[in-house]
């Protein structure tokens, strides 16, 4: 059964038992400024938990976007990924445990085919401290669901140190049995919700042998050791409580009223909330033990294969596994309907951490052509596109921000990579590394294990006071030069604003010298830009104008500045000396003999540094007079 069927299976599961379809939320979460992304079904569906009426009803089921940037680095076992898809049904104050347990189970069995005499499950072993006993609920509902499969189901505590024993239903503490976006009860802050759960394994096979030469080789192999036997496929989380300072209990009863651990109330009503790794269930469903082995992975694979001239994944699966995991998730956030592109912070910093890592995993399979990122997307598009109909919507974004960035990055990789050498790194080295080069500092650590080298006691420390050294430095520079129309002070900002120069010159040359400057707004993504006009531009005026631009671009005209009076500056004709704002000093900034012009900067010192073509996406009325383009580079 493939991925897609699987996802269809378990909705089409759902629906006829009353739950209502619902789409996936956006990756990017919406008054959530806790996290970057969406990383679990539950985060955007938190208030309707919480008891807020959810207007699909009460019984929900879907199929959730979500990504873990925690688990980058984890990508290379056999079971995880950071973009992943989190099947998820959810009983909003409606059924509860017995459903709940009965149904999941009924759905990998009869559905998934899966034997049951592979599955084990865990429950919560209770914590007195906060007032919350054993599941001995969901003990006694696996027994008979058990039961009425002819497996005996013995339940065991202290799988940590005892081991399987011949037991099937094991419990665990807070760490591994407790469900809530901030983990176990003791990191929870006061209003978070979640409750107890009880989560499903599938037993690979002992054959796998991955537990002797593991890590925990010398400790009993459990469920929950993490050697790669035994695979979580499915979390029912019974979220029943929320935290709170306990304030109100005190005053009725005192009971479990403390301040520093809080106190757990049960919430208005008591919801399921559940979540499957749709990556993890089509893996053993289709009898593999590695979820890139998975069709949902496998047209990206068979990609790589190709552009590394034939290397193959069983030789490198890390490399493999590491360009395929990253350059989904790359796709899914900048296809996203709020798609964000690579950037230095937030989420798009995670896009470019991701499209960097995909491809110095490729330059180390050997792939040398240049653009190849893209096509692995493309695959990726057309894999999910039915199933996330934005992936297409947003094709052309995804496709040119990958282009883009790709382009940026082998510009300096070489350079940057002969930085790192020597015995030591220090966090000032690194941080001018990802200043000048844009290696994420993830990425130079990684290299450094590569080669050996050693990282400084204080690493991180001396990178994170560079940083705020130059954070401070930008600011100062930008309250006090840029207050013109930029959005920042990044590199793609500057180049549209040396742009600007550009299109209000060739603008003059096509429509003619009445033609001055209005106003403008610049971000990384494009440039607005107002100028005295009253027709609407003809298809003809704005590709002469594109042209003009463009050509500008490819003469590599210099750009330089020079201070002078104001007078001076009107004798040289500059543009932009009709105001007196800039008082009686003005910096004139020429692009080579193209265009002259009273401005602030920043600008690129070459035009041959503007990357892309130059295009007009839109040309409107601004106001009476006045026309707006809204421009890109393409
Ligand atoms: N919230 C639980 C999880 O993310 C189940 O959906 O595992």
């Amino acid at each position: 059964m493939t991925g897609n069927e699987i996802r269809r299976k378990y909705l089409e599961f759902f629906k006829e038992k009353g739950h209502a379809v619902i789409p996936s939320a956006s990756l990017m979460p919406e008054n959530d400024p806790t996290t970057l992304f969406t990383s679990s079904g539950m985060q955007p569906l938190i208030p309707y938990l919480m008891g807020e009426k959810h207007p699909a009803g009460k019984r929900l089921v879907d199929s959730q976007k979500s990504f873990r940037s925690g688990d980058i680095e984890e990508v290379g076992d056999n079971r995880h990924n950071t973009f992943f898809e989190m099947l998820g049904n959810w009983s909003l104050g409606d059924y509860f445990k017995k459903e709940q347990l009965n149904w999941f189970f009924e759905f990998m069995v009869s559905e998934l085919k899966l034997d049951p005499k592979r599955l084990y499950v865990t429950v919560y072993s209770g914590n007195a401290d906060i007032g919350v006993e054993r599941d001995d609920d969901s003990i006694k509902i696996w027994k008979e669901i058990y039961k009425a499969h002819g497996i005996g189901a013995k339940d065991y505590d202290n799988g940590e140190s005892l081991g399987m024993r011949d037991g099937r239903i094991f419990y665990y503490g807070d760490d591994k049995n407790w469900w809530s976006r901030s983990g176990a009860p003791a990191n929870m802050p006061i209003g978070e919700i979640g409750g107890p759960d009880s989560e499903v394994f599938y037993d690979l096979g002992a054959e796998l042998k991955r537990h002797e030469n593991s890590q925990w080789k010398d400790k009993p192999c459990h469920v929950n050791c993490d050697c790669g036997r035994f695979i979580e496929v499915g979390n029912s989380v019974f979220i029943e409580f929320i935290k709170t300072d306990g304030s109100k209990r005190a005053a009725t009863n005192g009971a479990h009223a403390n301040e520093k651990k809080g106190c757990f109330e049960p919430l208005k009503q008591k919801n399921v909330d559940f979540g499957g790794g749709l990556e993890r269930l089509a893996m053993v469903s289709e009898g593999k033990d590695n979820v890139f082995e998975t069709d949902l992975f496998i047209n990206v694979l068979n990609k790589v294969e190709e552009l590394s001239d034939n290397k193959k994944y069983r030789d490198n699966m890390k490399a493999f596994e590491v360009i395929a995991d990253h350059m989904k998730g790359a796709a899914f956030i900048m296809g996203d309907d709020k798609g964000v592109a690579p950037a230095n912070v937030d989420q798009g910093y995670i896009v470019r951490r991701l499209i960097r890592r995909a491809i110095r995993f490729g330059r180390q399979l050997g792939i040398t052509k240049s653009s190849w990122a893209k096509e692995i997307a493309q695959i990726v598009i057309a894999d999910y596109k039915e199933a996330y109909p934005e992936l297409e919507r947003n094709a052309e974004f995804i496709i040119n921000e990958i282009d883009k960035e790709e382009d940026k990055f082998m510009k300096t990789l070489v350079k940057g990579e002969k930085m790192i050498n020597g015995d030591k790194m220090d966090g000032e080295q690194a941080f001018n590394l990802f200043q000048t080069y844009g290696y994420p500092i993830e990425m130079t650590k990684e290299i450094c294990r590569e080669k050996n080298i050693v990282l400084s006691n204080n690493f991180d420390n001396e990178f994170k006071k560079a940083s705020v050294k130059h954070s401070d430095l930008s600011r100062t520079a930008s309250a006090g030069k840029f207050k013109g129309g930029l959005a920042d002070s990044s590199e793609e900002t500057t180049e549209l604003h040396t742009v600007c120069h550009l299109l209000l010159e060739s603008l003059k040359r096509v429509l003619g010298d009445h033609v001055h400057q209005k106003g403008s707004n610049i971000t990384a993504k494009r440039l607005r830009f107002d100028f005295s006009h009253s027709a609407k531009l003809t298809d003809e005026e704005k590709s002469r104008v594109e042209k003009l631009v463009n050509e500008a671009i490819k003469a590599g005209h210099q750009v330089s500045f020079e201070e002078m009076s104001l007078d001076e500056a009107k004798k040289l004709g500059a543009e932009g000396v009709f105001e007196s704002k800039y008082g009686d000093k003005v910096k004139v900034y020429s692009v080579g003999n193209f265009s002259t012009e009273v401005c602030g900067g920043p600008h690129v010192s070459n035009t041959q540094e503007i990357k892309g073509v130059f295009k007009i996406k839109k040309e409107q009325s601004s106001s009476a007079g006045v026309r707006r383009i809204k421009g890109i580079l393409q």
